[in-house]
């Protein structure tokens, strides 16, 4: 079975094994591709005192919730990652902030009753492409455990022209084939909507804001 079509448990679980490994160096090595994490952050509309909830789906070693928290000093956060060994990283990367910042290893999944309307935003950074085949339900609970008013905000790969570099990706478990954005733009009102090329065009990456109805 390919890597980015199998069941959500399946992905769940390829998602730890990837992670054991990649945990220890990902820190190190993500700053080279993972690019527009900070644009995303900035443009969520809030004013920097704002007390949001802000959720983040796929926190990884915390990287996000780290900068987040020091941006946003008045605002409290959650973070879900299905890797414990990512998620162990996060914990030690926000503990400074651990009266604000609260990180839970188990994943996103549809059905979650935790937050329902809740929520000020959430935020999916490079998490999207990674979980598949249930990323269209994930978007669509993201949108039930948001308020009215409050917001999506994705930073994600977007496609590539290059087949060899697609199926690269897919062996890490990335699906790029520019799926994401059209169902956020149809599900959330787009505040901020932006594709930009990486590497002199090798892929594209997106960062996109959207409101809930
Ligand atoms: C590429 S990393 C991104 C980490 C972080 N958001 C960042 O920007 O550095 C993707 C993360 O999503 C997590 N993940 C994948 N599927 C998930 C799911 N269904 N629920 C929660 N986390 C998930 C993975 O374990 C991994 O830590």
């Amino acid at each position: 079975m390919s890597k980015t079509n199998q069941t959500a448990e399946g992905q769940n679980r390829a998602m730890q094994r990837y992670y054991v490994l990649q945990s220890q160096i990902y820190d190190a090595t993500r700053w080279s591709f993972l690019f527009g994490r900070r644009k995303v952050v900035h443009a969520m509309p809030f004013g920097r005192q704002a007390k949001a909830h802000i959720l983040e789906v796929g926190c990884g070693t915390g990287y996000n919730l780290k900068y987040m928290a020091r941006y946003f000093p008045k605002a409290s956060f959650t973070g879900l990652d299905v890797s414990p060994h990512m998620l162990a990283k996060a914990k030690k990367q926000t503990s400074a902030f651990a009266n604000r910042v609260n990180c839970q290893a188990r994943p996103y999944a549809p059905g979650e009753s935790a937050f329902t309307g809740q929520l000020d935003a959430v935020l999916f950074s490079y998490s999207l492409t990674m979980i598949n085949p249930q990323w269209r339900s994930l978007i669509l609970q993201a949108k039930a455990d948001l308020r009215p008013g409050g917001f999506i905000a994705v930073v994600d790969f977007h496609d590539s022209p290059v087949s060899l570099f697609k199926k690269h990706m897919a062996n890490n478990h990335v699906r790029m084939d520019g799926h994401l954005l059209p169902v956020l733009r149809e599900e959330f009102t787009p505040l901020h909507d932006e594709i930009r090329p990486a590497y002199g065009g090798l892929w594209q990456y997106f960062v996109f804001v959207g409101k809930n109805a």
